[in-house]
């Protein structure tokens, strides 16, 4: 693991395009920590590392956001709303899983049970002012 202490959404942002560089086809990203720490703000970095233009909007309200036309589709996942496992594969995630791209999602630790053992965990928290604490695998 690696710590980044991030200063700025913009810095939490380069951070996750980055990171970006290094993702294969069938990576799975969970990412948990606080509201507010940055998660949705990271994603939005790969996304824009993966070659994905255009807005990436926080998926709280709409579960699941799919973005395809760059070096790899990114498929954004946030289980924040959601009340159990069987919610989150009503809305597909398994289907994500094989689909070829890289699957992405906040508050995974919310029902660790349908995770893959390969996924990568990042973990977020939000310190002083605009500081948020970032681990990387
Ligand atoms: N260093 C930072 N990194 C990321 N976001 C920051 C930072 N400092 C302030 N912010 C603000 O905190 C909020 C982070 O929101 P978001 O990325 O949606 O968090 P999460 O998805 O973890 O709930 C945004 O409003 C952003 O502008
Ligand atoms: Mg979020």
């Amino acid at each position: 693991m690696e710590l980044f202490v991030s200063k700025s959404a913009a810095q939490t942002f380069e951070l996750g395009r980055s990171y970006a560089a290094q993702l294969r086809v069938g990576d799975v990203l969970a990412l948990d920590g606080d509201l507010g720490a940055g998660k949705t703000q990271f994603v939005k970095g790969i996304a824009a590392g993966l070659g994905h233009s255009g807005e990436v909007t926080s998926p709280t309200f709409t579960l699941v956001h799919e973005y395809t036309g760059g070096r790899l589709p990114l498929f954004h996942f946030d289980f924040y709303r959601l009340e159990s496992d069987d919610d989150a594969l009503r809305i597909g995630f398994d289907d994500y899983l094989g689909a070829g791209g890289v699957v992405a999602v906040e508050w995974a630790g919310k029902f660790p049970g349908i995770l893959p053992a390969s996924a990568r965990r990042l973990t977020f928290a939000v310190g002083d002012g605009d500081e948020r604490r970032i681990e990387l695998p």
